[in-house]
């Protein structure tokens, strides 16, 4: 089949490759020449991993190429999907969902003959129907436009295989005369051969789907960090507390990993956005308990700073490491990154920060420039009155407690996901402190 891929970020980009990657003929779309040029030639423009050989690999095919030029997006193919952000507005919780108007704008007028548009964005709920009015009235004579839309699950760090192999397809359409049901079949054909749940709703229900399993998600991670602050105050483990009742099966272990809490492009976001719809469309009182989430996500970050103030008296001149820069291991993306945040903090409060993460330096550089980035873990740990582990990266979670023993000035780390093997740190002489347990 042949398709094209409107946007390409990380969503986009992903997409588009792993489209191809099943077989198809995909034509990637952006207004960003940089970011087309680094796709063509074969180059990722952020870490994902896994996603640099699919690239390549669909490029040499010859299944898979890149343009600015939407007119030539409009002549290769009737399946158009979008891929571009709605990130969150200024000023407001609501998200900006210009990018997406700006695609049907551009593309729409250059369309002949019958198109089918699905959304991947994350939209708020009721955008796919003003979209189909918009591309209604913009439709030159004779062409027909459906748009359906089709959320988009995947995790960074993760995004090849969850676009391959999906643990579900949902696809929300108009109404009876909705062609999408049998082009999206053909799209996922292979998924679909592999007996991949689809579920097949109306446009809202779809668009709901995808801001609810965020919802869902975080409320998950703040749940655990609300218990956490509990556990605090009366010497309770909170990770013993998630292993217990993880075991239940109605509730599961996952998303019940307590520290320094979420962030991210998508879950601040799209909690925000939801709370802002939901007000919008009447219910108010609906979501309201979002703004506790996101209020429990934050104090995490404060808690960080106060325990960092606490163990080491005073910050004011402190040399404190923070271990991680990207919101979550195996990324790049610095996007309202708690660790990140702990390190700004701690900087703006006195300390003096180092930062050190595998992949997110460049990104961290651009968003807080003035703090000082280590070239490796053995550079950021060395004189360290304070070690912060704020995101959890296999190289911080397997280091030798012995090893960095000998690098630090002072042995005391703050372990900001709960991720480290506590006795054997304990018995190379380190003072551990943790969130939601006391060691
Ligand atoms: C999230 C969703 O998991 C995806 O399903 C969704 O498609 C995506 O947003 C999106 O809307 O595009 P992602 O932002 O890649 O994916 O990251 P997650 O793996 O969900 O992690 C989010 C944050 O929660 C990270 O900062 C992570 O450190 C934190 N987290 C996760 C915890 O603090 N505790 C946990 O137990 C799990």
């Amino acid at each position: 089949m042949r398709m094209t891929v409107i946007g390409t970020g990380y969503l986009g980009a992903t997409h588009a490759a792993c489209m191809a990657e099943l077989g198809h003929e995909v034509l990637g779309v952006d207004v960003d020449q940089r970011k087309i040029d680094s796709l063509q030639k074969g180059e990722v423009p952020f870490y994902e991993p896994g996603l640099p050989e699919v690239l390549e690999r669909n490029l040499e095919a010859g299944r898979l190429a890149f343009t600015t030029d939407y007119q030539e997006a409009a002549d290769f193919a009737n399946v158009h999907f979008i891929g571009v952000g709605t990130p969150q507005q200024r000023g407001s919780y609501a998200a900006d969902t210009r990018y997406v108007e700006a695609v049907i704008e551009d593309l729409v007028p250059k369309l002949k003959g019958e198109h089918l548009i699905l959304g991947k964005s994350t939209v708020p709920v009721g955008t796919a129907a003003a979209l189909q009015q918009k591309a209604d009235e913009l439709a030159p004579e004779g062409t027909s436009v459906e748009i359906a839309w089709n959320p988009e699950f995947l995790r960074e760090g993760y995004a090849v295989k969850d676009t391959i192999t999906p643990d579900r397809i949902v696809l929300g359409v108009r109404g009876e005369d909705s062609a999408a049901e049998a082009v999206a079949r053909e799209v996922y054909a292979t998924p679909l051969s592999n007996d991949t749940p689809f579920i097949v709703t109306d446009l809202q229900t779809a668009e709901l789907v995808k801001v609810s399993a965020n919802a869902f998600l975080a409320t998950k991670i703040s749940f655990i960090n609300a218990v956490s602050e509990v556990c605090e105050i009366v010497g309770a483990d909170v990770t013993q507390l998630a292993d217990a009742i993880g075991h239940d099966d109605r509730i599961g272990r996952k998303f019940l990993g307590a520290g320094l809490g979420f962030g991210g492009g998508c879950l601040p976001k799209d909690i925000r956005a939801f709370m802002a719809r939901a007000g919008e469309v009447g219910a108010d009182q609906a979501l309201t308990f979002l703004r506790e989430v996101d209020a429990i996500n934050m104090r995490r970050r404060q808690r960080v700073i106060d325990l960092s103030r606490e163990v080491l008296g005073s910050l004011i001149g402190k040399r404190v490491t923070v271990l991680g820069a990207a919101f979550k291991p195996n990324s790049d993306d610095v996007r309202d990154s708690p660790a990140l945040a702990v390190a700004g903090q701690l900087s703006l409060a006195g300390a003096s920060v180092r930062v050190y993460d595998p992949q997110g330096m460049d990104n961290a550089r651009k968003v807080f420039p003035t703090l000082d980035y280590a070239s490796s873990l053995e550079d950021a740990l060395r004189g360290a009155e304070l070690v912060i582990l704020a995101t959890e990266w296999d190289e911080f979670k397997t280091m030798d407690p012995e090893w960095a023993a000998g690098l630090v000035e002072g042995k005391v780390l703050i372990d900001g996901r709960n991720v480290l093997p506590v006795a054997a740190w304990q018995s190379a002489g380190w003072e551990l402190h943790a969130l939601g347990r006391s060691l």
